[in-house]
């Protein structure tokens, strides 16, 4: 029986364009998934659109001069032109801002308020005297109440990723005019997502192959206490609330975003004629849901979209959340207002999409965060596209074309060297079906270039070039077993590098496409003796250096000019202290002893350290920057007389200093000889 399987990529904001940070994230992924699920016989529709409200897309708006309907017209073009010349494959790339959609999230709005499921409150509101509006979400900046942080936003920290109220942003400054905002009075309505809680914590706990960073984030959320969530907004973008005293009031983005997925696979079935058959996605429970996001989209898409969907009621909730952690690139986070990133429509313009499809694939940050560098690029490429698949299918075709008259030759004595051949690529390649299936992409990557690794092993150990002297009859077989070999990989390498799959199918001179055919298929006996190779080429040629130095240079310009602007311009003291006020902080060389992960945080570790007479127990925040094992030995600077604080039911007797590097936290470190206990002044 085929499952029905409905996926969606998080939807883009419409103020940008696509980079391989997102590429790696939502897209790449869900599509090699998809594709493989199509070819693997399932009833698949890949569904996505582009998000087109909200405060960020109204201040890059603001930004170019243009109106937010000029500036998502503008991206929704290139984001979709750019998706299709890299081979994501949509069913349907919507838009947010189509009337269709509008209508739904009316209807999911209303059939909230209708179940008496929204809160409406009175709250206060920052508004800019200067310019005249409620300053929602990003429309504020200042310093952030929990790290200090002096470019926080409105809504949330970039600095230390805190989700914030904007009242409790310090020094408030109005994003647009730089104005002292003045708080007012507004009315906004709220899922009360406290009451949710047990339901959806009951729904979560069920899940268990989900990924650990999804489950460890809604856990941590809940651990916390869900509180109300605004879902509207006083904007003049955006989606107008329903209701009759709601003048001026739009739903929130994250509000409207996800319900994207379901009007997207609206117009899809309106395309394709059968406006009703979107419910069979969303409203079939035998249809699975399976959203591809980014890390940072995680609490929207595991606690607060699940909830409206329970609330409303009648539709699938998730089936799968496969979120995947942040890309970098040469080492450093990506920062798409440094413009440090490479660009889908550039790359687009210099190199084929397979290379960076395969490039990616092979180096998904499916599991932690990964780094994506132009070199490591070139090695995928020369070292493995070029040195084995494309080596496999040029050396087999080169003497098909040469001694066989381009014509593939029969095989007549199947001898165990062929015979186990072709039983262990069948088998790598059903392994590869399972690890697609379980959403291990990279190790379904890896696993696909080993069924070249065995073509290229038995070309070796069958010698073609000895037996066309010897035995002509045995090299017809070798190259007739080494032409089916290169038919699976056009069939098992075409979720990844669809074009070059492609490419390879047309010059074995195949019907078709590889893509129509199934992945179970690949264990058929197919016999292509007699098929007339078509024109063959060279697949990947080598990338050298001097191609790629532009790349990095870039790359590295934009590093120096960060700096730079750092040194120039990014520090504000703060305000002065006595010499008195200081003697009281009392620090201490402290050696670590041992360093351990605490518990369901990916942020802290749990130190115990010696400062000479007594030891210190210390929760840092320093989890995501080093593994607990580099630590003991390492001799830090501890704050020594803070009063003991518990974080997550731990005490912590101090705090280790460290620096705010723009990739982390570094520890501050003295020589290995000054001992333990030393006073820091
Ligand atoms: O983070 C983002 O880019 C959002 N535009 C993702 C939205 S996903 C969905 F909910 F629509
Ligand atoms: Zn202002």
């Amino acid at each position: 029986m085929p499952r029905k399987i409905l996926v969606t990529s998080a939807l883009p904001y419409s103020n940008g364009l696509i980079h391989i940070g997102h590429l790696a994230g939502a897209y790449l992924p869900a599509d090699i998934y998809v594709r493989y699920q199509r070819m693997a016989g399932n009833d698949v529709v890949f569904i996505c659109g582009a998000d087109e409200h909200g405060v960020p897309i109204t201040i890059a708006a603001m930004k170019q001069g243009k109106t937010p309907q000029e500036l998502v017209d503008k991206y929704y073009k290139t984001n979709r032109d750019s998706f299709e010349k890299f081979g994501i494959n949509f069913n349907n790339f919507s838009r947010t801002s189509l009337p269709l959609h509008h209508k739904t999230s009316q209807e999911f709005f209303l059939a909230l308020h209708k179940k008496g499921k929204l809160k409406e409150k009175e709250i206060k509101q920052l508004f800019c005297p200067e310019d005249k509006m409620y300053l929602a979400d990003r429309y504020v900046n200042g310093i952030c109440p929990k790290c200090g942080a002096d470019d926080a936003r409105g809504d949330q920290c970039e600095k230390c990723g805190s989700w914030l109220d904007p009242l409790s942003l310090k020094n408030p400054k109005c994003a647009i005019c730089g104005a002292e905002p003045i708080v007012k009075i507004t009315k906004h309505w709220y899922l009360p997502m406290a009451d949710f809680q047990p339901e959806l914590e009951t729904w979560l706990k069920q899940k268990k192959n989900w990924k650990d960073n999804v489950m460890n984030y809604c856990n941590g959320w809940f651990k916390e206490g869900l509180r109300d969530r605004a879902i509207t907004r006083d904007l003049d973008w955006g989606i107008p609330v329903p209701l009759p005293d709601a003048e001026g009031k739009v739903m929130y983005v994250w509000f409207d975003a996800p319900i994207g997925y379901i009007s997207s696979t609206k117009e899809w079935a309106e395309k394709i004629g059968q406006p009703d058959l979107w419910k069979d996605y969303w409203q079939n429970p035998n249809c699975e849901l399976i959203h591809f996001i980014g890390k940072d989209n995680i609490v929207f898409h595991a606690i607060f979209w699940p909830a409206t969907l329970m609330e409303v009621g009648g539709y699938n909730l998730p089936t799968q959340i496969p979120a995947n952690e942040f890309l970098n690139l040469e080492g450093r986070k990506l920062s798409t207002s440094k413009n440090y990133a490479v660009w889908l429509p550039d790359y687009l313009e210099k190199f084929d999409p397979d290379l960076l499809r395969y490039a990616l694939a092979a180096n998904l940050p499916e599991n932690k965060d990964t780094d994506f560098s132009w070199k490591q690029f070139q090695k995928c490429n020369n070292n493995e596209l070029a040195d084995i698949l494309g080596n496999f299918v040029n050396r087999t075709l080169t003497f098909v074309n040469k001694y066989c008259d381009g014509i593939i030759p029969p095989a007549k004595n199947i001898s165990e060297l062929d015979s186990n051949v072709l039983n262990e690529v069948v088998e790598i390649s059903a392994e590869a079906g399972e690890l697609i299936d379980s959403f291990k992409i990279r190790a379904a990557t890896a696993k696909v270039m080993d069924i070249a690794r065995a073509g290229n092993r038995y070309f070796d150990s069958a010698q073609p070039w000895q037996t066309r002297k010897t035995d002509f009859e045995a090299c017809q077989t070798t190259l007739n077993i080494c032409c089916r070999l290169i038919r699976t990989l056009a069939i098992c390498f075409h979720p990844f590098i669809p074009f070059s799959s492609d490419k390879i199918w047309t010059m074995m001179g195949l019907d078709g496409n590889p893509s129509d055919e199934h992945w179970q298929d690949v264990a058929k006996e197919i016999d292509l003796a007699g098929i007339k190779l078509g024109k063959t080429e060279i697949i990947f040629k080598k990338i050298d250096d001097e191609e790629l130095q532009p790349e990095i240079d870039r790359l590295e310009k934009i590093v120096a000019e960060m700096e730079q602007k750092n040194n120039v311009e990014g520090i504000t003291l703060m305000p002065q202290i006595s010499f008195d006020e200081f003697g009281k902080t009392d620090l201490r060389v402290a050696k670590i002893l041992t360093a351990e992960p605490v518990p369901k945080t990916k942020k802290l570790l749990k130190l115990s350290l010696s400062i000479g007479t007594e030891k210190k127990q210390v929760v840092a925040g320093i989890a995501e920057f080093y593994k607990p094992e580099e630590l003991p030995g390492r001799k830090v600077i501890l704050v020594a007389n803070l009063v003991p604080v518990k974080l997550r039911g731990i005490e912590s007797q101090g705090m280790i200093l460290a620096a705010n590097a723009p990739d982390g936290l570094s520890l501050v470190t003295v020589d290995k000889n000054v001992p333990e206990g030393s006073k820091v002044s």
